[in-house]
């Protein structure tokens, strides 16, 4: 079998803010989703992973059948388990499709069928199909799901934890994050019109200064929101890799990060 080695992709990771109306069950920013996928395909970027979260198709299952706590025994959690599971599944065809459309080789991936985790974070990943897909050119496709828990039954394993991980693992020379505001700022903007964008984090110095300004979500996010991305990405970082966090809402910004031109946004490094 020949090796698996691959070009390190850059992994961009799509909020759920970004593809889907956060606060509406399971309603698609289809226009978005259109564009972000003709601005892939505009930048053509050699090796590239796509994580996706969940916005209105997971956080509103998550929350009504409380899958953060882990299974709690009933019949109901669990079909609320596969519901949750299905509506992401939903979403990463919406995904999928809008990309081929635009002559994109997207190979979706169910994130529970490659995952498993341990009180919440992930202890086993098989990285095999997704660096056979880059191999071959593909783009593969992922997203925050629910998933078996060892310890507790099952979690959730957001987008950011996943993308995190994935950048960590392939060696990424980039984690870019797609959200609906455009980077970190000292507070939440979308509360505060005084908040101020900050340019640049060294994780390296510690977060505290900066976690005091970031709040969850404004809106229905179970996984805890700015401060949660932010937390998952120092990880990444904090082994060697390079975060920006950006406003994927605004046209021309997806393509070019991947063409590595200037974005507004906040970065974080070492
Ligand atoms: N200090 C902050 N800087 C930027 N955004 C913040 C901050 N504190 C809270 N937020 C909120 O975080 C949200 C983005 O996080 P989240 O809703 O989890 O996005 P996603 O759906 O992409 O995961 C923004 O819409 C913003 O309202
Ligand atoms: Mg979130």
């Amino acid at each position: 079998m020949k090796s698996l080695k691959v070009k390190p992709p850059v992994v961009l990771k799509l909020g759920g803010s970004v593809v889907t109306f956060k606060d509406r069950l399971e309603t698609p920013r289809l226009d978005v989703i259109r564009r972000v996928a003709l601005e892939i395909a505009e930048a053509k970027p050699e090796s590239l992973i796509l994580v996706h979260g969940g916005g209105g198709f997971g956080h509103p299952h998550a929350l009504t059948h409380r899958l953060m706590e882990g299974f709690k025994g009933g019949l109901s959690q669990l079909v609320g388990f596969s519901e949750t599971r299905l509506a992401m599944a939903r979403l990463n065809s919406l995904m999928v499709e809008a990309l081929n459309r635009v002559g994109i080789p997207a190979l979706g991936f169910q994130t529970s069928a490659l995952v498993t985790a341990r009180e919440g974070r992930i202890s086993s990943l098989n990285l095999k199909p997704l660096s056979g897909a880059l191999r071959l050119g593909g783009v593969p496709v992922i997203y925050g799901d629910a998933v078996i828990d060892e310890v507790q039954g099952f979690t959730i394993v957001s987008g950011d934890m996943l993308s995190s991980v994935l950048a960590r693992r392939f060696r990424s020379p980039l984690l870019a994050l797609g959200v609906d505001v455009d980077g970190i700022y000292t507070d939440d903007p979308k509360l505060n019109p005084e908040a101020k964008l900050i340019r640049r984090i060294k994780v390296g110095r510690g977060l505290k200064g900066v976690l005091e300004g970031v709040e969850g979500s404004r809106s229905l996010d179970v996984t805890g929101g700015m401060k949660h991305k932010l937390l998952e990405v120092k990880r990444y970082v904090a082994s060697g890799g390079k975060a920006l966090i950006f406003n994927a809402l605004k046209a021309g910004n997806v393509a070019r990060v991947l063409k590595g031109l200037e974005v507004e946004g906040t970065l974080l490094e070492n």
